[in-house]
Parts: structure tokens; C-alpha cells; sequence
């Protein structure tokens, strides 16, 4: 994820742009930059950092009519200023914002340097601006066109030309825009934020749309040129509600996020017959891997538990995890054909680090999973993932749970391709991943799942109970709960109520059971079973269609049938949302819970 704001018409202060790209900080913030057009003179800025650090080198009092700006959240090339957004061609005239990725870059980028193009970034954006250029022979609009229609992969774009100061073209494919103009302005920018001080009458841009601005006058078309019309949408929130996209908070808008974040994290990951691309690991000899060790803490190691069962299924190997605080001080045995996968959102994780740190001293290769490019863990480990998740602010871990989930079966699916190993199997879950986010639209949109919330906000103890993959997803269903509700919340592999915990259950502790239909299906109903024997309120989390588990469960919340080895995905939002309603229906603030820390950088 990364922020654009662009505005164009009458005339304005730079400052106009700053302010929209703190709005849009949450979205990324590790570098900034604007192009600014004052008559034919385009002018860039660019800082690494926040936005702050921008408005130390920008002249924010400047008077223009037309500008681009842009908050970063690395995907290609480090964070550095040379690779801030906007990105120009060859002849400087030429500028370009962008949110997404772009697929074919490596190959786009190699033909236009074979055409005399000169690059100054390692970013995929750059080649957008060197084919504008191209394609430009006196109007940006069908320069932009044309070059829309060579790009594969997902972007929200803002371009301006020097030639053409009055006109600026948006477009987007897979990543979100919206426009609204007033009688002297138009805005574009990634969400309604740095909008609505401006107008409350926005359009969102669908996918194949590209707004063609002239002043403040705008005319929507597709790629080819047609005229189209879309719906405009009136904006009833206040500023402060902005901030959070219209959300109570932030860790509610985070979860809205997830399927926009899963969309991040799939481009460019599937190649012909939905088979999995990781070019990162080409280097990697996966194939000979016979033992995998999995190292993270807390949220992220859940997710790795999620990954020892689907890697153990289909894959030849061994999978060991541990928690990083005892891995780190336990004895390790790295052989050749060890492979260690460390797990980190923030990259920071000091744990995580010194496992890394351990397993490089023994020889091992150690590929890291993370949302955070340039942070310690993904410059120390051999090759990184990135989750391209967008920054999490809330506290507790929500989309980002889901993207580290994301990579991991993308990861396992790709061994099994190395490994000659596909399957039908495969495929179909391959296509199961593509097809998430619209499943997972409607599983955020369950209203039962607040309303189960509100029949436990009362409780003082939860038991969270799982088999097979959804282990994991017992225990990280616990850990969202105690940690933003203050719950005492534990997690069992069902099958082991009957060997102690099962002692505890009475009226009053109330069980939150995993029961998809899958193949532990019957083992899993007559856990349910023992539980409601000894009086224990119920709420069970079953596939749409389930008629048997209502009769004994208390409460019933539907998910959309999957394959049985991806529940863990649809569950995450379920298990986010429920924790989130509880904490912010007993008072607390779920983006802040007491005692923790978003990166916990200290032993
Ligand atoms: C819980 C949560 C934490 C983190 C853990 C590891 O919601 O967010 O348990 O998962 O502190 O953090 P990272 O993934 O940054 O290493």
C-alpha cells in the first residue's frame, strides 16, 4: 500500500498536498515526495521518512495549479530517496504516482533501456513514466491509455505532463482511487480523506477506469476510450472520523482491510495454471529441503503453526516450530538440507532477530516473512517475502496475520511445484486463494459475529478449541481476545479438553469452537458434544449449510464453504472481529491494549 493526492486547478499552496499526504500516512511512510507543475516548470521534491521530513525540503508556501504527491510503503527498492515517488522519464517532463505493482516491470524496463531509456530508480513505477513518454505525442491522455494497456499487475496512477499543465490523468486496476471536484479544484487520492476538505461529492473509481482532468472539469472513460459513467457518493463523516476511513477505530478498519491487503500480497503470484511464482527464491535449492524450521513469536508464529500443518500434508518434510524466545536459546541443528523460515511483521522482533542471527552463525539459509522493507530481520536473513500488507497501526495484529498466512501457502504451494509434486489439489487451491477476498468481503460483513460478541462481553474466561490446522487458529483466536479485551482466553487442540482442561468448563466459561467440514469434522462435533455436556455456553464457527451444529451450540456464525486446508483464512477475520467487538463493548481501546508494543524490539 502506498497514499497518492493529487490536485489541479485554480491556484494553491503546497502545502494543500502535505496535508493530503498526512492523511494518507497510515497507507505507507517511508519516504514522500510531490511534483509540482508552476507554469511549464515541473518541479520534484522528494524525502525518504515521513511526511514530515518532506515539508523540511519542500517549499510549502509555494503557489501552483497542479500537483502529485505521494507516501511510500516499499515494495520495489529500498526506502530511499532516489526511489520516492513521483518518478520522471528521460526528458523530466513526465510524472508519475503510483500505488500497486507492476508485474511485467523487470521485462518492460530491460526493452526501454535497450531503447535508450535511462533509469534512476530500482522501483517497478519508473517504467510507467519512460512508456508515457513513449507513447506521448502531444496528449498525455492517449499516451496514458496506450500505456495502461501494456501493464499487467495492479496500480492506482496519477500523471502530469509539463506540456500539458492543465490536464492530469488518473487510472486504476486493483489498487483504489477516488475523485471529487469542486467548483475550482479536482482531487484525486487513494481514499476519501484528503478529499473531503475540498468536496463531499466523490467518485471511487472501479477497476478499468481512467479520469481524464482538465481544470477542474473531469470525464471518466475505460482503457479505450470510452465514456462511462459511475455513481457519485456523498461523504457524511467528520474529519476526525476520517482519519480512520469512517471507522470507530483502527484495528476495525484494518480487518476492512484484509481483502484489499490479500490483493496486494497475490499480484504477480500466479503464473500460467494458477502454479505459483516466487522469483525471490530462485535461488534457493527447494527442492533438496528435507527439514523446516519455523521461527516467530506471537501472532506471527500462529501462522506459522498454519504452515507446519499444510507444509507436513504435502510436502516431504519435517517441519519444527518454535516460539523465538526458546529457540533462540536452544541448542540447533542446521544440516544442509535445513531450511529456516523466520516470520516477523514489523521486521524488528528482537527474538526473531537473534534466532536469525543463530541459525546464519550455524550455516543455514533463513528466508523471512515481513511487511516492513529495509527493517533489520529482512537484511539479515538470505531473501525476504514482503507482505505488501500496508502499515498496521492498531496494535494487535489483524491484516497482517492474514498476509503472513497468505505468503506461507503461497510458499508451500511453490515447494510442491519445485518439487514435482502438483496436483489437481493444488490448483484448486490455488484458485480458492484468488477468489479470498471476495470471500472474505462477506465474512466482515456477518453481522452475527457482533452480535455473538455482545452475548459474551460479560464473561471472564474463554475457551478457544480447534483440530488439525485450526489449532492454530484457536490459539490466535485466544491471544486477539486476551490481549484487547483483557479475557483470560486459552487455546486447545480439541482432542485435549479430556487430558485437564476440560475441568474447567461450567456455565460461566464458555467455549469458542472451529468446526468447518472438513475431514476432523465428526471428531471435532463431538468435542462440542463434551463441552455442552458440562453446561458450557457454545459458539461455534461452522460452514454455511450447517444445520447439525446449531442444534448444539449456543451461538452459530457461517463462513463460506473452502478448501479444508485454508479455514485459517476465513477464520481470521471472524476470530479479529469477535475480539475487537469485546474489547470495544467492555470500554477499552482495541488499537492500544495496556502493557504491549507494536515491535518489541527488547528481549
Ligand atoms: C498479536 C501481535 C503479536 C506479534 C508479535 C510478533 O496481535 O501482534 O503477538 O505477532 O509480537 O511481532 P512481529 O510479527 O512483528 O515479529
Amino acid at each position: 500500500m502506498c497514499g497518492i493526492v493529487a490536485i489541479i486547478g485554480h491556484e494553491f499552496k503546497v502545502t494543500e498536498l502535505i496535508e493530503g499526504l498526512k492523511k494518507l500516512e497510515y497507507r505507507g511512510y517511508d519516504s514522500a515526495g510531490i511534483a509540482a507543475l508552476n507554469g511549464n516548470q515541473l518541479i520534484v521534491t522528494k524525502s525518504v521518512g515521513r511526511v514530515d521530513a518532506l515539508r523540511t525540503v519542500i517549499e510549502e508556501t509555494k503557489v501552483i495549479k497542479s500537483g502529485i504527491a505521494h507516501t511510500r510503503w516499499a515494495t520495489h527498492g529500498a526506502p530511499n530517496d532516489t526511489n520516492a515517488h513521483p518518478h520522471t522519464d528521460c526528458t523530466g517532463k513526465i510524472a508519475v504516482v503510483h500505488n500497486g505493482i507492476i508485474e511485467n516491470y523487470q521485462e518492460l524496463k530491460t526493452e526501454l533501456i535497450s531503447r535508450g531509456h535511462v533509469f534512476k530508480s530500482e522501483t517497478d513505477t519508473e517504467v510507467i513514466s519512460h512508456l508515457i513518454e513513449e507513447n506521448f505525442k502531444g496528449d498525455l491522455y492517449q499516451a496514458v491509455i496506450s500505456t495502461l494497456k501494456i501493464l499487467k499487475g495492479a496500480f492506482a496512477i496519477a500523471v502530469i505532463h509539463s506540456d500539458m499543465p492543465n490536464v492530469m490523468i488518473g487510472a486504476r486496476k486493483g489498487s483504489p482511487l477516488v475523485v471529487g471536484c469542486n467548483d475550482k479544484y479536482c482531487v484525486l487520492a487513494s481514499d476519501v480523506t484528503p478529499i473531503i476538505r475540498y468536496t463531499r461529492d466523490v467518485i471511487f473509481l472501479e477497476d478499468g477506469d481512467v479520469v481524464y482532468i482538465e481544470g477542474n472539469k473531469m470525464r471518466i472513460t475505460d482503457f479505450s476510450g470510452n465514456t462511462i459513467v459511475r455513481k457519485h457518493t456523498q461523504i457524511t463523516w467528520d474529519e476526525s472520523a476520517a482519519e480512520k476511513g469512517g471507522f470507530k477505530h483502527f484495528m476495525l478498519k484494518e480487518i476492512h482491510e484484509v481483502p484489499e491487503a490479500i490483493e496486494s500480497a497475490l499480484v504477480g503470484r500466479f503464473g500460467q495454471d494458477f502454479e505459483p511464482v516466487m522469483r525471490e527464491l530462485d535461488e534457493f535449492n527447494l527442492e533438496s529441503v528435507k527439514r523446516i524450521l519455523l521461527v516467530a513469536c506471537g501472532t506471527s508464529y500462529h501462522a506459522g503453526l498454519v504452515f507446519k500443518y499444510f507444509a507436513e500434508k504435502y510436502l516431504d518434510v519435517d517441519v519444527l516450530i518454535d516460539v523465538a524466545s526458546e529457540f533462540r536459546y536452544r541448542p540447533i541443528r542446521i544440516t544442509p538440507d535445513t531450511l529456516t523460515i523466520a516470520i516477523s511483521q514489523s521486521g524488528e522482533t528482537a527474538d526473531t532477530l537473534e534466532s536469525i542471527r543463530a541459525v546464519k552463525r550455524a550455516g543455514g539459509k533463513v528466508i523471512a516473512i515481513s511487511n516492513v522493507v529495509g527493517s533489520t530481520i529482512t537484511r539479515e536473513s538470505d531473501v525476504t517475502l514482503y507482505m505488501n500488507a500496508g502499515p498496521e497501526i492498531g496494535v494487535a495484529a489483524s491484516k497482517t496475520y492474514v498476509n503472513q498466512l497468505i505468503l506461507l501457502y503461497l510458499l508451500g504451494l511453490y515447494m510442491v511445484k519445485k518439487r514435482g509434486m502438483w496436483a489437481n489439489e493444488h490448483t484448486e487451491i490455488s484458485k480458492q486463494l484468488i477468489d479470498l477476498p471476495r470471500l472474505i468481503k462477506k465474512v466482515i460483513s456477518n453481522k452475527t459475529i457482533e452480535s455473538a460478541a455482545d452475548n459474551y462481553k460479560n464473561y471472564h474466561h474463554f475457551m478457544y478449541i480447534g483440530r488439525g490446522i485450526n489449532t492454530a487458529t484457536a490459539l490466535e483466536g485466544a491471544l486477539k481476545l486476551k490481549e484487547i479485551s483483557y479475557i483470560n482466553a486459552v487455546g486447545y487442540p480439541a482432542g485435549e479438553l479430556k487430558h485437564g482442561p476440560i475441568a474447567l468448563l461450567d456455565p460461566k466459561f464458555p467455549v469458542f469452537a472451529f468446526a468447518p467440514k472438513d475431514s476432523l469434522y465428526e471428531k471435532m462435533r463431538s468435542n462440542i458434544e463434551e463441552t455442552r455436556a458440562r453446561n458450557a455456553r457454545i459458539v461455534t464457527v461452522a460452514t454455511e449449510g450447517d444445520e447439525e451444529l446449531k442444534k448444539i451450540s449456543h451461538d452459530v456464525i457461517y463462513v463460506p464453504s473452502v478448501h479444508e486446508d485454508i479455514y485459517p483464512l476465513i477464520f481470521a477475520p471472524v476470530i479479529q472481529l469477535f475480539a475487537y467487538h469485546i474489547a470495544d463493548k467492555r470500554g477499552y481501546d482495541p488499537d492500544k491494549p495496556r502493557n504491549l508494543a507494536k515491535s518489541v524490539t527488547v528481549e
